[in-house]
């Protein structure tokens, strides 16, 4: 229970709701455990004078016994419309206040998931993030919801209907009542023992729910390689899993309904049985054994739906642990209140070590290098020698390890994160366009940029032809089911995205690697100027002759090895020299 202490706070945002709800529960009970009463009546009146009409046949009389019945009759139907008015108010405020409740938590959880480092979604798969979002609220929704309002309705209707049959025969309501907690105890067992049961259905579910998605995305793979069979195999395996999984459940399921009609018929067999008796004995009447037979079946709802609420409870205990669990972790990146302050574009690395938190692989080592606004850099190295790693700590996805990135002289840590990130625009590595039309992909960044805004861009990046031969131009859809692009298409409309965002530093990962050599020469030509006045990092496995950069720095295994111009470097015949030799070479076999 302690664990669903942060629901009860919402329960408290919509107290009136729950407040109003509650009076209607009880309204609804009231209600209800007066309508028997009626039915009791008419019995009685009819075995009162059922003799006297049987020998007599008093017209006077069967009138106005007709028409006592009647009233009974109208009084009863009266009550029991009014008390299904009244349920429906109690669903319209206990189950609508439970869709807020879902709706505030899924916003809560959404929000906290957008604040949290790309580290914490290394960590935890995309299935169980959204699993918390979609079930576990939805779980905790059960009871905010339908567990309260039953449990509400439950005890109130225990104690009028108990009352009720207090007030008719004590001794009758102490047999009537001893099966009761049998069938509730059994009740919750069935339950506990059908919830796990589903869970492991859910759980086997998303087994194959990603199997069929990894497989989707796969396809190419799968097919290239010729593994379908091995494929279907697989899933079939899992399906037939699955399949004895939900048969289980059944099996329970099927003994559940009879295993509760049985007891809820042993209670009313022994209301009538000891009722009958003392009717016989004439210490009750035949209309409040009738009376006492309803309220047996008024009763036996709440106790059912006890072992149901209880199991609900637990299983909403269990999610909202999870989901705290969730909210409890704090973003790796802290944000305090500094003074704003918009990047103008001087950027100095100093000692500045990272190691990956998770994998403790140590990525940089005491990388130091110094960028004056407007600036161009290029950083060159080997695969994995750290150079996207400088990237994502430049816009503060990491903190370094050691050392001090500034911006303008100010230590990136003391920029509020929102002013750092908007100052810094980044292409990354690995591409990602939004399921949306180019245009939008494009002004991502800025959603309010004009069309002439995002063609500029795209000029920029050397892609608006290509978008303007698409049938749709700009409006063309790209994502999962829209057209697909060529790698190097997807790469240079993140290029226009990043342009588009205009901010005073730029880095570009690896961006053009997608490209040929000419289309490389177009781009850079075009990039120029853009990038005249912004302070630029380029990110590269190939050296560039093409572009005058200020500063080259040259990363091996993790650290600075070479840092100067080009024609430094080419003077200092080390590594970037080798590089820059093989390149031509390269490109001289290519040429012929
Ligand atoms: N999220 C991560 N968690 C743990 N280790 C990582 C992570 N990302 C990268 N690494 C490791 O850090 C080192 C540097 O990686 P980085 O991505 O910076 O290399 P890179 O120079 O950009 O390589 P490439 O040219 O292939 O893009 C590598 O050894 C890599 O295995
Ligand atoms: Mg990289």
């Amino acid at each position: 229970m302690r664990s669903l202490a942060p629901v009860h706070r919402y329960l408290l945002k919509y107290k009136w709701l729950f407040i109003t709800g509650a009076v209607f529960v009880g309204l609804a009970n009231v209600f209800q455990v007066y309508a028997p009463g009626f039915i009791g009546d008419m019995i009685d009146t009819v075995s009162v004078n059922a003799d006297e009409l049987k020998q007599n046949k008093d017209a006077a009389l069967a009138q106005s016994v007709f028409r006592q019945l009647l009233i009974y009759a109208l009084l009863f139907m009266a009550f029991t419309g009014i008390r299904a008015v009244f349920m429906f108010f109690m669903r319209q405020t206990i189950i609508v206040m439970s869709r807020r409740i879902e709706f505030d938590q899924k916003n809560e959880l959404f929000q906290h998931y957008e604040r949290l480092t790309p580290a914490f979604f290394k960590r935890n798969n995309t299935g169980d993030l959204m699993s918390r979002v979609a079930e576990d609220v939805g779980r905790v929704r059960q009871y905010v919801g339908p567990a309260i309002m039953y449990f509400l309705n439950l005890v109130f209707n225990f104690i009028f209907a108990i009352w009720m049959m207090l007030s008719i025969n004590p001794t009758l309501t102490a047999y009537v009542l001893i099966p009761l907690p049998l069938l509730s105890i059994s009740i919750y067992f069935v339950n506990s023992i059908i919830n796990r049961r589903s869970e492991h259905i859910q759980a086997q579910l998303s087994t194959l729910t990603s199997i069929a998605q990894e497989s989707f995305s796969g396809i190419r793979v799968i097919q290239a390689y010729a593994r379908e069979k091995t494929t279907v195999a697989f899933f079939d395996k899992e399906c037939d899993d699955y399949k004895e999984k939900s048969l289980s459940l059944a099996r329970v399921d099927a003994m559940f309904q009879p295993l509760m009609v049985l007891l809820i018929g042993a209670s009313v067999l022994l209301t009538i049985f000891v009722g009958g008796w003392q009717v016989i004995e004439g210490e009750l009447s035949p209309g409040n054994l009738a009376e006492f037979i309803f309220y047996v079946n008024m009763l036996t709802w709440p106790v059912t739906s006890l072992g149901w609420v209880v199991s609900i409870i637990q299983r909403a205990a269990a999610s909202q642990k999870r989901i705290t669990e969730f909210l409890e972790i704090k973003p790796d990146i802290e944000n305090e209140d500094y003074p704003p302050h918009q990047p103008a574009g001087s950027i100095r690395f100093e000692h500045v070590s990272f190691t990956y938190p998770d994998t403790g692989v140590e990525a940089l080592r005491d990388v130091s290098f110094q960028l004056k606004k407007g600036e161009k850099m290029a950083i060159i190295g080997r695969t994995g020698s750290g150079k996207t790693t400088i990237a994502d700590l430049l816009f503060r996805l990491y903190d370094p390890t050691e050392g001090v990135i500034y911006f303008d002289e100010i230590p990136a840590s003391r920029i509020p994160l929102h002013d750092l990130r908007k100052g810094v625009s980044a292409v990354p590595q690995d591409v990602f366009l939004f399921s949306d039309t180019i245009q939008n992909n494009i002004a991502f960044g800025n959603p309010h940029a004009t069309r002439e805004q995002v063609e500029q861009c795209a000029k920029y990046a050397s892609v608006h032809d290509e978008i303007m031969r698409f049938p749709n131009g700009y409006e063309t859809v790209v994502g999962e089911r829209g057209v697909t692009l060529s790698g190097g298409q997807k790469q240079r409309i993140s290029m226009a995205r990043a342009f588009l965002k205009d901010s005073p530093v730029i880095i570009l990962d690896d961006a053009l690697s997608a490209v040929d050599a000419d289309t490389e020469h177009t781009i850079i030509g075009n990039m120029r100027q853009y990038l005249e006045d912004k302070t630029a990092i380029i990110i590269t496995h190939r050296v560039f002759n093409l572009m005058q950069f200020d500063r080259i720095i040259v990363l091996h295994e993790h650290a600075i090895a070479e840092q100067g111009t080009h024609a430094e470097l080419m003077a200092g015949k080390g590594l970037y020299y080798n590089l820059f030799l093989s390149q031509e070479k390269a490109s001289d076999t290519k040429l012929v």
